[in-house]
């Protein structure tokens, strides 16, 4: 595990005075044009005296927000993940989405979870996408939207927060069983805290045919109305409420349309772990055909 993963976001923040984030500001703007932005232009940009941007540089630097390299004589810097969460979380702050970040509450393949608090006291999720990090575990399943290899992790990571923001507020917009989009900047989204329990842990669950045919639900409304597959359905990416049963589907930033060449594929995929999941765990005994005609809604045009 990288050690940048195990630091504090929270207590990192808190460091942060208005000076340091007109810098980190500056290296972001900069960033459009460079991979590494040279020591004036971020001067120019934060509109700061040297002095004062090259102190406010090293302890950016100590504190990881970002990296340092020197091209053809330039001193030159770039943002760090952390850096980049630094100026997500004090534009989720300025705009009242967030009043606090807490701990770590999940780790994925490419994302951190955060527990946070938003005003009202209202728990959320913050989550910090992190595409293209080697030394996260490798994807198992290909992206096609993400397949150019000129963005970089940071333009990709930005494209997964908002295609994941924006497809929650379709599903949820339309009454998909999802947790409740609150607001993204950049890579991070904000939404709904679920208080359950993921499905992988194979809860006891009540009724789990009912849990089965829910989560259909989902998958055919997300089809059917919203014209979308998810493409990394799983028993990891269902989390069931422990206060009413209810199965969320999470973790959307991968969904493919309906009308794309494959789309048939990935529906049957995702709608055949679903099927074998609960097969196998609950003895629910529903056929693939059957399930995906519930999908598709082939059960009420036939
Ligand atoms: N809305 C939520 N409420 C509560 N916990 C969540 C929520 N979203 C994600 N989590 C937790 O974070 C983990 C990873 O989230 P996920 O969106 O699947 O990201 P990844 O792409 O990294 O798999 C989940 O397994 C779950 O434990
Ligand atoms: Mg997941």
């Amino acid at each position: 595990m990288v050690k940048e993963l195990l630091v504090k976001i929270g207590l990192i923040y808190k460091q942060l005075t208005s000076r340091d984030f007109k810098v980190l500001n500056a290296i972001e703007k900069g960033m459009r044009r460079y991979e590494y932005v040279p020591l004036e232009l971020i001067e120019k940009y934060a509109k700061m005296p040297e002095e004062h941007v090259v102190l406010v540089l090293s302890k950016l630097h100590r504190l990881k927000l970002v990296k340092r390299k020197t091209i053809a004589g330039y001193k030159s810097y770039r943002l760090t993940y952390l850096g980049l969460d630094m100026l997500a979380l004090k534009n989720l702050v300025d705009r009242n989405v967030l009043v606090a970040i807490g701990d770590r509450i999940g780790i994925g393949k490419e994302s951190e979870i955060f527990k946070g608090i938003a005003p009202g006291d209202k728990p959320v999720i913050v989550k910090f996408l992190r595409i293209g990090r080697t030394s996260f575990r490798q994807t198992r399943r290909v992206r096609s939207w993400a397949d150019k290899p000129i963005l970089d992790w940071y333009k990709q990571s930005k494209i997964a927060a908002e295609r994941e923001y924006k497809a929650l507020r379709e599903l949820y917009r339309v009454g998909a069983l999802v947790p409740a989009p609150i607001a993204y900047s950049r890579h991070v989204v904000v939404a709904e805290y679920i208080n359950g329990v993921e499905l992988y842990r194979k809860p006891q669950l009540p009724d789990p045919e009912k849990v089965f045919w829910s989560i259909l639900d989902t998958v055919r409304i997300a089809y059917r109305d919203v014209g979308i597959i998810h493409g990394d359905l799983s028993e990891y990416n269902i989390l069931v409420s422990i206060d009413d049963w209810k199965p969320y589907i999470i973790d959307w930033p991968q969904y493919h349309y309906r009308d794309e060449p494959m789309s048939d594929y990935y529906l049957r995929r995702d709608v055949e772990y679903i099927v074998r999941f609960f097969h196998k765990n609950y003895r629910v005994r529903v056929s693939l055909e059957d399930a995906l005609d519930y999908v598709r809604g082939e059960d009420e045009e036939g």
